[in-house]
């Protein structure tokens, strides 16, 4: 097969070319405007690559003519889509940034891979469409009620993805909905780099490595055991396992949407002493005021994926993903 993989050279597209290379025949086509961060992992996956599968664009979704070129060059016969923006923040301060990337150049691109015959269809999505649920674990049916611009411009491309598969009888996508993605390759060749960084673990290793003088808890006095947000963090080769076998999944079975995460969560509290403990480092760590719109508790119900997939998880322990995310930040000092 020939795959795109839009945003092929963010953190999470980056890790899912990895294993499409190293696990599988296919060839893979990135497009990718290099926006998302510092590190341009293209050049290290050239060199995974031995047999000449990967091609790379340089090129913005919000070209459509541009785009549509490359549909016609190469013929492909799937996608996996990642590329997006992913601040929640900055959605709230600046949506249509958020919609017109996130929903517009989605829909564009659904539009080519029905144009194209392009009929498997892999999305990035985010628990981020659930909003604050009232019952956790979640399942993939609980009710989609965003509290951001962010999670919303992804619901609406779920619902264009449904709409199209509805009415164009070959298309099938799969949606994906991420929990908490951590860690990086497991031989420290690409990983996390954004720019700016938001996400708890990347900053909490960057402070065990003196790269910042100490970590803020946002908020202490949630209804948890130690009163700090819960998340389900799941380490990103584990999450780009499971973008391999949606490619066979979709061979035999009908569109559906899917939960990643391990079904169990971690407190912001134990991320930071889980670090300490495998940086054997000290740091200073601050509780300042809650950050706006983060829901207290969120963990994925992954019994559905589990069971139609056969997704087993292999790097399922904090402390490796922990571990994972300090070498690459090592390394990358
Ligand atoms: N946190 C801190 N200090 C920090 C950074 C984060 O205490 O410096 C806390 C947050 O308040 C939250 C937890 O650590 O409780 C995890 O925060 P992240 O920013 O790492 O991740 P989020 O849970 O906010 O975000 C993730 C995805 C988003 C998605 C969201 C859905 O990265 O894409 O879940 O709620 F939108």
């Amino acid at each position: 097969m020939k795959i795109l993989v839009t945003g092929g050279a963010g953190y999470i597209g980056s890790h899912v070319v990895k294993q499409l290379l190293e696990t599988t025949n296919n060839k893979v086509v990135v497009i990718d405007n290099l926006c998302g961060g510092n590190f341009n992992p293209i050049p290290v996956l050239e060199k995974i690559d031995k047999n000449n599968r990967l091609k790379f664009y340089k090129e913005n979704l919000k070209n459509f003519s541009k785009i549509e070129e490359i549909f016609k060059k190469e013929k492909f016969d799937a996608i996996i889509h990642f590329a997006a923006y992913i601040q929640v923040g900055e959605s709230v301060e600046n949506p249509i940034k958020y919609y017109m990337n996130n929903t517009v150049n989605t829909t564009n691109l659904i539009n080519l891979a029905v144009k194209y015959n392009v009929n498997k269809f892999i999305f990035s999505s985010t628990a981020a469409v659930y909003g604050e649920p009232e019952i956790v674990p979640i399942k993939e049916t609980t009710p989609t009620t965003p509290i951001n611009p962010y999670g919303q411009s992804k619901l609406f491309s779920e619902k264009v993805l449904i709409d199209v598969a509805n009415s164009a009888n070959s298309f099938k996508y799969v949606i994906f909905r991420y929990f908490n993605v951590a860690g990086c390759d497991p031989k420290i060749r690409i990983g996390e780099t954004h720019e700016p960084e938001t996400h708890l673990i990347p900053l909490v290793v960057k402070t065990a490595l003196g790269k910042r003088d100490k970590i803020y808890i946002y908020g202490d006095d949630y209804d948890t055991e130690d009163g700090t947000c819960i998340r389900d963090y799941v380490h990103v080769e584990d999450l780009a396992d499971a973008h391999i076998k949606a490619l066979d999944y979709l061979e035999n079975n009908e569109s559906d949407i899917f939960n990643i995460g391990y079904g169990y969560g971690f407190s912001v509290k134990e991320v930071i002493d889980t670090v300490k403990k495998v940086s054997k480092k000290k740091f200073d760590v601050e509780v300042t005021k809650k950050r706006a719109g983060d829901p207290s508790v969120l963990i994925a119900d992954n019994s559905k994926i589990m069971k139609k997939m056969n997704w087993k998880p292999k790097y399922n322990v904090l402390e490796t993903i922990c571990k994972h995310a300090l070498d690459w930040e090592n390394k990358n000092s």
